[in-house]
């Protein structure tokens, strides 16, 4: 059992909390992340990234969004409550070293498992800049921390509600094509932008790391559930990577794996919205059977 130590809500479907975790809060390295179960042993097991840590107070913070009914449970949690099982820390670390020039792209809640990777390259001696992306001011999160390690930090929504109006593929190609351009990049956040910042980074010839983020069950290598196709071999997510060369990703095969149980998935969190007393979801999204 994990006690949650503190609670805050970032957006209105974004939560950051602080976890006891004193093991994995000493042990975990950039890039790496979780697999948290909130409720009973046989409840659902969702893979989240550890967004910072505190090895003397022996906590952890994770950032996550109300994406499906585990999530909504998660975020009614208050502090003082307990997880059932938090398994950690999982996956390679990021590959860090000093690359020179280091562009961080991160996207609505990606921005969060960025985070220790902007700290890990700045100590690293690199000239860090990063971009993040939300489709409007709300769902900005992070800018404060990224500030103090950034030497660039770029904003953008997709709205214009805040920061630059634009994705965030346009500031990463002014930056690829300048000169000199950057000696490394690195991509957070849904499929799509991912695929977006890989084709234009591959414009340049810029070598960029994205953070998968499939379906995963048991994130020991043994359930198959998160394979991807990277440079024609399957590997997977939760032991090969979650980082791999962006460049090689089979965007697409993802993507459409990414989707298999989308059915159950939208009846599942209506569900849930009834459950706890939500305004239920629209019902063309949540077909209940
Ligand atoms: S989550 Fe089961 S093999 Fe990766």
């Amino acid at each position: 059992m994990n006690k949650i130590t503190a609670k805050k809500q970032l957006s209105a479907d974004v939560y950051e909390m602080v976890l006891e975790a004193p093991f994995i809060a000493r042990a975990r390295k950039a890039g790496q992340f979780l697999i948290v179960q909130i409720d009973t042993n046989w409840g659902e097991r969702i893979p989240l990234t550890i967004a910072d840590a505190d090895s003397t107070a022996g906590t952890i913070t994770i950032v996550f969004q109300t994406v499906g009914a585990s999530t909504h449970r998660l975020a009614l949690k208050e502090p003082g409550d307990q997880v059932e099982n938090i398994l950690g820390p999982l996956g390679n670390p990021t590959h860090i070293e000093k690359f020179g020039t280091a562009v961080c792209v991160g996207g609505g809640i990606g921005v969060a498992p960025l985070f220790p990777i902007v700290q890990a390259m700045k100590a690293a001696g690199n000239n860090v800049k990063v971009i993040i992306g939300a489709r409007t001011r709300e769902l900005v999160i992070f800018e404060d921390r990224m500030r103090r390690y950034a030497d660039e930090l770029i904003v953008v929504t997709d709205d214009g509600s805040y920061g630059k109006k634009a994705l965030v593929t346009e500031p990463l190609k002014e930056l690829c094509s300048g000169d000199p351009k950057p000696d490394m990049s690195v991509a957070i956040g849904p499929p799509i932008m991912m695929k977006f910042c890989e084709k234009t980074t591959a414009e340049f010839d810029v070598p960029i790391m994205v953070s998968l983020n499939t379906i995963m069950i048991d994130g020991t290598g043994m359930c198959g559930c998160c394979r991807v196709t990277v440079g024609g071999e399957t590997r997977f997510v939760c032991v090969d990577g979650p980082e791999f060369d962006g460049h090689k990703v089979d965007f697409e095969n993802m993507m459409i794996r990414m989707r298999s149980y989308k059915d159950r998935e939208d009846a599942e969190h209506h569900k849930c919205h009834i459950e706890l007393g939500l305004p239920p979801l629209a019902v063309s999204a949540a077909p209940v059977k």
